[in-house]
C-alpha cells in the first residue's frame, strides 16, 4: 500500500521528458527518439509514481503483443529514494505488466548490477551480462550492405523475429525510421543474413540491434554503420556470451564502459546469443 497522497498512473508526455532527463543524469545516454517509439508502440508502457500531482518516479513496462514484456527506465527522484517507494513502484510495474501479458509470457530486464539481488527477490533470474562497449566510430562502407530503406519489411521482420522473443513488427518499423538513424542489412539469396541500426543518442550514437549470422557479416554491417558516423562516440550493448561480438568490438577499438544483468521472470526459449551482436536497447529489450 502506498502512503497517503502517493498514486500510480500512466505517465504523461511531460513526465516522460522528466524521466528522460533523469536517465541522462544516470549516464544511460538514451536514444533521442527511444521513448517516442516505445510510447507510440505501447501507450500503456510508461508508469508514473506521483506525490500529490508531482512526478517523483517512473519506469517502463513494454508489452510485445502480450507475448513478452520488458521492464526498463526504473528511476526515483533522488529526494524520494531510500524510503521503500521504489520497491513499491517496481512491484506495481511488475504485477501490472504480468496482468497485461498472456499466461506463461516471460518478462526481461537489463538491471544495474548492484540492484540484481533486489530483482532476484522479485522473482527474476540472472541469464547473462549485457556489456556496453564504447569508442569513437571509425569504419568503411562495405559493398555487400543494403540500406534498410531499400529492404522489404516482410523479410526484415522475419529475420528480426528469429532474434527476439516475440514479434515486434510495428516497433521495428518505427525504430528504423527514427530521425537521424542509419540502418544496413546483408542479403543472401533474397533473405536477410544480418542487419544493424545506429541511432542518435543524447551523446553520439548507439548501435542496436545488430543481429548477424556470422562475425564476418556483423563486421561488414558495423563497419558500414560506423562509416556514417565517423568520429562520433558510439556504444554497443553485447551479450557477454557472444565472444565473437566482444572480439569485434575490440577490433573496432571499443572498450567496456558499463554493463547490466539480463534477468528474466518466467520461462524463456533459448536465445540465439551467438547471432546477437548488440541488443536493441537496455530499456526495451
Ligand atoms: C533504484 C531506485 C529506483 C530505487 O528506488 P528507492 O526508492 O531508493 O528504492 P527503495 O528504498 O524502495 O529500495 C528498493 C530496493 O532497492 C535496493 N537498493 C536501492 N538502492 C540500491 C543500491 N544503490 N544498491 C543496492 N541496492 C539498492 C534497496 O536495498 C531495496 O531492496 P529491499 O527492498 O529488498 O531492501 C533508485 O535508487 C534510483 O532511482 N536509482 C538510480 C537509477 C537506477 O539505478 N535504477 C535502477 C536501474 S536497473
Amino acid at each position: 500500500m502506498l502512503p497517503k497522497n502517493f498514486t500510480f498512473g500512466l505517465m504523461q508526455n511531460n513526465e516522460a521528458e522528466i524521466l528522460n532527463e533523469w536517465a541522462i543524469k544516470e549516464g544511460w545516454n538514451p536514444g533521442l527518439s527511444d521513448q517516442q517509439v516505445a510510447m507510440h508502440y505501447d501507450p500503456g508502457a510508461f508508469i508514473a509514481l506521483r506525490h500529490h500531482d508531482e512526478f517523483i518516479g517512473g519506469g517502463s513496462i513494454i508489452s510485445y503483443d502480450g507475448l513478452y514484456g520488458f521492464m526498463g527506465l526504473f528511476i526515483m527522484r533522488s529526494d524520494f529514494r531510500g524510503q521503500g517507494l521504489g520497491a513499491q513502484l517496481w512491484q506495481y510495474r511488475r504485477d501490472r505488466l504480468l496482468s497485461r501479458l498472456q499466461a506463461n509470457a516471460a518478462i526481461g530486464m537489463d538491471g544495474v548490477f548492484n540492484m540484481a539481488p533486489f530483482y532476484a527477490r522479485g522473482g527474476f533470474v540472472l541469464a547473462h551480462r549485457d556489456l556496453r562497449y564504447a569508442g569513437i566510430a571509425k569504419g568503411n562502407k562495405a559493398t555487400e550492405v543494403t540500406p534498410l530503406n531499400d529492404i522489404d519489411h516482410t523479410i526484415l521482420i522475419a529475420y528480426d523475429n528469429k532474434h527476439f522473443p516475440a514479434p515486434r513488427t510495428e516497433f521495428i518499423k518505427s525504430w528504423i525510421k527514427q530521425t537521424g538513424v542509419f540502418g544496413y542489412a546483408v542479403l543472401k539469396n533474397a533473405e536477410i543474413v544480418g542487419y544493424g541500426v545506429a541511432r542518435p543518442c543524447h551523446q553520439g550514437y548507439k548501435v542496436g540491434p545488430l543481429f548477424a549470422d556470422t562475425m564476418d557479416i556483423a563486421d561488414k554491417i558495423l563497419s558500414s554503420l560506423l562509416s556514417e558516423i565517423n568520429g562520433e562516440l558510439v556504444q554497443i550493448d553485447i551479450p557477454e556470451l557472444n565472444t565473437a561480438a566482444l572480439k569485434l568490438a575490440i577490433k573496432f577499438g571499443f572498450e567496456e564502459s558499463f554493463g547490466c544483468a539480463r534477468m528474466y521472470l518466467g520461462a524463456m526459449q533459448p536465445e540465439p546469443l551467438n547471432t546477437i551482436y548488440s541488443v536493441t536497447s537496455y530499456e526495451f529489450g
